[in-house]
């Protein structure tokens, strides 16, 4: 993790590329701890009282339903109350207020700020800006644009490590990402992530003009991690132990172009079950459009619903080390495990 991060003990989640293993193998541990500690009265009211004195800001002015609801969960079962900005429209930035000084307002009366925006790299802007003031406060990233999303790829990884733990975990696997490559944020910052585990091959099925971009594929063979890429999701489905589904992001088309690509190729189709190993797994970031036949879901290996609620119990680690109650979590009484 870089100086910037850490400085003060600021803790931020800003990208997937200030993760490194033992900060994944750590989070991992950490997630499952608190899904189990959960699970039981006492358990859950000792989460209720860890962060009962913080506030939390949830600025989320572009669409969101399940990372929103995830968020907003994760911050109410560590005792956390939470405000919100779902429209800038109603701040006072309908006003003219710029967005780095509604949010330094914002971050006056809170102790975490979780936020999503149509702009690439606004969150490291202002992660930045409020390194520089006197009070601050953790900044975590649920979506910038086209750009990132790391706390999705942080509860994928949690997902393939749970479904994984028994077969060598996520070392070593082949992972085939399907869609709308080019435009989609989770498969990015999902991608940065795979640096960190050895043996990891990725396949890439996008139609022609919505390929992986450049920069990520620049990424993996910098840091030697092998990926093809195909046309047709049936061809790789026999050779994958993970295909991770996405949806065409037809909000970010200029003139519609979406429409006029033929998406039958980058479908899984009830039939592709039959095709796919019987160990595989089928993921997506949700939410689907055709891309994923509902009949898949009652299929073992389909993992998507279980990532979902992965996502919140991933947030709730995120959001107890960004305020320093990740300790406790693990180690409630200094030494014992009496809560599991
Ligand atoms: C994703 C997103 O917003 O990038 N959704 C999510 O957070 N689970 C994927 C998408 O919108 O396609």
């Amino acid at each position: 993790m870089g100086k910037r991060e850490e400085l003060g003990e600021i803790l931020h989640v800003l990208r997937a590329q200030q993760f490194d293993r033992p900060l994944l193998d750590r989070l991992c541990e950490l997630t499952t701890r608190i899904r189990k500690v959960a699970k039981m009265k006492e358990g859950a009211d000792f989460l209720q009282r860890l962060l009962s004195h913080k506030r939390g800001m949830l600025y989320f002015t572009q669409p969101s339903t399940r990372t929103f609801l995830s968020f907003h969960s994760a911050c109410h079962i560590l005792g956390i109350r939470v405000s919100e900005i779902r429209d800038s429209a109603t701040s006072s930035e309908f006003k003219g207020e710029s967005p780095e000084d509604a949010l330094r307002t914002f971050s006056s009366y809170v102790d975490i700020i979780i936020m999503r925006t149509p702009q690439a790299g606004f969150a490291d802007a202002t992660a930045e800006m409020l390194e520089r003031t006197e009070r601050p406060i953790p900044v975590i990233n649920a979506g910038s644009g086209k750009d990132q999303h790391p706390t999705q790829a942080l509860l994928d990884i949690y997902t393939l490590h749970r479904s994984f733990k028994d077969r060598g975990g996520i070392d070593g696997k082949t992972i085939a990402m399907i869609g709308d490559l080019d435009r989609g944020r989770t498969v990015r910052s999902l991608s940065y992530l795979m640096k960190n585990y050895s043996g990891v091959r990725l396949i890439f099925v996008a139609p022609e003009s919505r390929r992986m971009a450049e920069d990520i594929k620049a990424f993996l063979d910098k840091n030697e991690i092998p990926w093809k890429e195909h046309d047709r999701l049936a061809d790789v489905l026999p050779e994958v132990d993970a295909v991770y589904m996405t949806r065409i992001q037809h909000e970010w088309d200029v003139a519609g172009e979406s429409s006029a690509i033929d998406y039958s190729n980058f479908a899984f189709r009830h039939e592709h079950l039959a095709i796919l190993p019987r160990d595989a797994i089928i993921m997506h970031p949700l939410p689907r459009r055709d891309e994923l036949d509902p009949r898949v879901d009652s299929d073992p290996r389909a993992k998507y619903w279980r990532q979902e609620r992965n996502g919140m119990w991933m947030r709730v680690a995120l959001i107890a080390r960004s305020l320093g109650a990740d300790k406790e979590i693990i180690d409630p009484y200094g030494s014992s495990t009496h809560l599991l």
